[in-house]
This record gives C-alpha cells, sequence and structure tokens, in this order.
C-alpha cells in the first residue's frame, strides 16, 4: 500500500487553484441517469471516488469518454443493468445516489445497502422514506434496496433529519416526476444548489436549492448540456488551514469564498490575517502559533464536519485550551489517537474533543481511517518534528487530487513511497 512521507518543519508559501469538488460532482454524475441525451463536464477532479462513480455508472451501461479538452462526456440514457453491486458500493457510499435517478427514470432500481463506515452507522433511512413519499414501493432483501414506480408523483415531504445526498437524491427522483414536488428541512450545502443548477441547465425544474425549502417541478425528459464542476471548499478550507499551522503564506485561486465563511471566520480568530476577493483567498499567519478556536460542527451554514480534523490539528498546536464539538457523525474522532501518538493532547468524551495545544510534536508513523481524518494527519506531519508516515493513504486519494505536489509547490518536503 502507498505511503505518504512527511518531512515536517518548512513554513508552506505560495499560490495555488482549487479542484473541481468532490461532493459537486459524485450527484453531478449520478444525475446523468436522469437525462436522454449526454452531458459534457469541465474540471472533473481527477479522484478515486469519481472513478468509482464511473465505473458504478459503467458497470450498469453508461457510455463515459473523455475526449482531446479533458472533458468527459456521460451517456446514462440507456442503461441496460440496473443493480449497484455491492463491491462497488462497500467502497463508495454516495453510489446511494444512482437510487433516485434510476427510480425516476426506469422505475426500478437495486441498490446494495451502504453499511456503516468508519466516521459512523450512516443510515439511509431518510432517502428511502422520501422516495416512498414520491410512490416508489422499497423493498429490503439480502442487504439490497429494491425500489420500483410505474411513475413517481409529486409530494410534499419533510426531511426527518438534514441530510445532503438525500436532498440530493430525492432533488433528482422529483425532477421527472409527475407534477410538484415540495421538500422541506432539506440540506443548504452549496453543492444542492450546485446540482441544482445543473438540473436546471438540462431542463429541469428546481427552486429554492440553497434555502430551506427546495420545490421541483416535475418535466417528462431532459436535455443535454456541458457543466462546469465548481471549486472544492473543502479542499480550499484544508490548504488554508494547513498553511496556518506552519505559520505560513497561501493564496488559494479559482474558489468562492463565500462558501468557506465559517472557516475564514475561525481561522481568523486563530490569528490569521485574511483577504477575501472576488474568487481567492489570502493567507497570512506571520509565523506565529495559532490561537484556540472552539469549534461545533452543524449542517451548512454551520460548520463543516469535513473541516473538523483539520481544525483539530490546529487547536492541538494552539497557544491554550480549545473544544471541538463533532454534531454530525457519531464517530468522527478517529484522528485523535493517532493526533496523540504524536504528542498531541487530546481527550474525547462523547461527541466533544477537548484539547490542550502543545508547542511541539513528533513525527511517526500513523494510519488514515477516513478522509479528512487523514488529511488532518499530513497536516500534523507538516508541523512535526522529523518524518512522518501516513499509512492507507488510499482514503487521501479519494478526495484530494494530487495533495503531494501541491504541498510541495507550496515547500512541503512530502514524498509517496510506493507500495
Ligand atoms: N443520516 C441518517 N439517515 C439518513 C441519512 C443521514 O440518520 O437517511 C444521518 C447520518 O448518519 C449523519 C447525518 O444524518 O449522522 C448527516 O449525514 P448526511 O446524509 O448529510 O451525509 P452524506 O450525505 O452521507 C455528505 C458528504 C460528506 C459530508 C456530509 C455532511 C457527499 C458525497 N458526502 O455525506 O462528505 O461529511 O454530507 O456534510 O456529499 C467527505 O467528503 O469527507 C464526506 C464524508
Amino acid at each position: 500500500m502507498e505511503k505518504l512521507l512527511i518531512k515536517g518543519g518548512n513554513v508552506l508559501d505560495g499560490e495555488i487553484s482549487c479542484s473541481g469538488a468532490k461532493n459537486a460532482a459524485l450527484p453531478m454524475i449520478a444525475a446523468t441517469i436522469l437525462n436522454n441525451e449526454k452531458v459534457i463536464f469541465k474540471n472533473l477532479p481527477y479522484l478515486q471516488d469519481i472513478t468509482t462513480m464511473f465505473e458504478l455508472l459503467g458497470s450498469m451501461g453508461a457510455d463515459i469518454s473523455l475526449d482531446e479538452s479533458m472533458d468527459f462526456s456521460i451517456a446514462s440514457n440507456q442503461l441496460n443493468d440496473l443493480e449497484a453491486r455491492y463491491e462497488l458500493v462497500k467502497t463508495m457510499r454516495a453510489s446511494i445516489l444512482v437510487l433516485g435517478p434510476m427510480v425516476a427514470k426506469y422505475g426500478y432500481a437495486k441498490i446494495a445497502l451502504p453499511g456503516g463506515c468508519a466516521i459512523g452507522s450512516r443510515p439511509v433511512n431518510f432517502h428511502l422514506d422520501a422516495l416512498k413519499d414520491l410512490g416508489a414501493t422499497i423493498s429490503l432483501k439480502n442487504g439490497y434496496i429494491e425500489a420500483k414506480a410505474d411513475k413517481l408523483i409529486g409530494a410534499d415531504i419533510v426531511f426527518e433529519g438534514i441530510t445532503v445526498t438525500g436532498t440530493e437524491n430525492i432533488m433528482m427522483a422529483a425532477c421527472l416526476a409527475e407534477g410538484r414536488t415540495t421538500l422541506s428541512n432539506v440540506a443548504m450545502e452549496p453543492e444542492i444548489s450546485d446540482l441544482a443548477d445543473l438540473l436546471n441547465k438540462m431542463g429541469a425544474k428546481v427552486q429554492g436549492a440553497g434555502t430551506e425549502v427546495i420545490t421541483i417541478d416535475g418535466v417528462q425528459s431532459l436535455h443535454s448540456t456541458t457543466h462546469i464542476i465548481p471549486a472544492d471548499r473543502i479542499e480550499a478550507g484544508t490548504y488554508l488551514v494547513a498553511t496556518a499551522v506552519t505559520g505560513g503564506k497561501i493564496r488559494i485561486n479559482s474558489i468562492q469564498p463565500e462558501r468557506l465563511n465559517n472557516v475564514i471566520e475561525r481561522l481568523r480568530m486563530s490569528g490569521a490575517i485574511i483577504e477575501v476577493e472576488e474568487n481567492s483567498i489570502s493567507l497570512d499567519m506571520q509565523n506565529k502559533r495559532p490561537l484556540p478556536v472552539d469549534i461545533s460542527t452543524s449542517p451548512f451554514p454551520g460548520f463543516p464536519t469535513d473541516m473538523q480534523a483539520q481544525f483539530s490539528v490546529l487547536n492541538a498546536l494552539a497557544n491554550g485550551d480549545s473544544t471541538v464539538q463533532e454534531n454530525v457523525f457519531e464517530n468522527r474522532f478517529m484522528h485523535v489517537q493517532e493526533l496523540n501518538r504524536m504528542g498531541c493532547n487530546i481527550s474525547t468524551e462523547g461527541n466533544t474533543a477537548n484539547i490542550t495545544g502543545v508547542n511541539k510534536i513528533s513525527g511517526a508513523q500513523v494510519m488514515a481511517t477516513d478522509l479528512r481524518a487523514s488529511a488532518s494527519l499530513i497536516l500534523a506531519g507538516l508541523v512535526a518534528d522529523g518524518e512522518t508516515i501516513v499509512d492507507r493513504i488510499y482514503h487521501i486519494d479519494r478526495g484530494y487530487e494530487r495533495i503531494e505536489e501541491k504541498l510541495s509547490y507550496l515547500g512541503a518536503d512530502i514524498t509517496r513511497l510506493p507500495s
């Protein structure tokens, strides 16, 4: 298995651009199932999760090709196998995103039930309840969800709890349902609005995405379009924190800064000087040690759970005490034990991590457990004395495009070790 070797101590300094957002791209690729024609994507990130989504659609009969400008063209209009098998679903829970589009377009879907994962049990009951409200019949058998519907019918749906991929799944399904659907208690993450933008460009009628209520008027069919995947706000946030913990300076281009308001505010509280322009963020930590900042995660516009592990590292190195509360997933502190092995002082109690900042940490061989936990271990490695080896970096490759190249470019000493 490949590993990352990091020699800590370098101060990051430089300018980078962000890649396309994984969590915007995944539902968009699933949305091609709704379409009668091909959809062309620009700026798709080269990530393992995107490859898995391609494999999934490919296994069902989609035609995916890459043209000379590196744009992907996806035609999912003639799927001949309406089953998402366990072998693929178990490697990526976001595979569940094909459920809504398949039932809406083909009247049938058989999808392996995603199990729990490192960050929590992550059920999909909200997706299934909402799909039933649209008129689908759902049965669970042999570890698979089987969903059927002659025709989905628009409905007023109130989600029992806020779910990002659940909102996306049902928003997509409702595009081809008969009549009007209103979705309440929905997720308001920017990726929801991104998906609505694509759906509307394909001819759907989605309004209110990004607010508390989404209204969708069903249409008969959707048509071809070309779409640019927006920049990854979590990737941007990760590089900002990486730079802050090293005391460095960075400018991140091609992003939508307003999507990171919460992260920017916390970084300012930790002592960073931040300048925001229309499509860029500049951070200067002026070689200072960060101040501690309390964090409490919640759905957008709250502080993103996908930035919790990175801020835990910042706090672990800060001058003082802090608490980090994880309110979205029940088990997202898997990085804590590994960080403590490097000399951090973090104790957890239920969904709260109590952190006492330390001045120095030391390199160690550590193991990644999920995507953002892996990112946090890399951040710690950038600061630690000596060498850090991060194992199981396939987690990182699921969500960060060329991370060692981008960090090296900023001045880090980081190398990928072959397996
Ligand atoms: N939940 C349920 N029932 C459901 C759905 C969710 O109880 O039917 C619970 C979950 O167990 C969790 C909470 O609701 O405790 C929120 O889960 P959500 O469904 O919103 O998460 P998700 O859609 O599976 C997406 C991102 C995650 C991100 C979360 C929260 C994608 C592909 N994934 O997951 O991204 O952490 O929203 O913002 O969009 C990552 O990129 O590292 C990542 C994990």
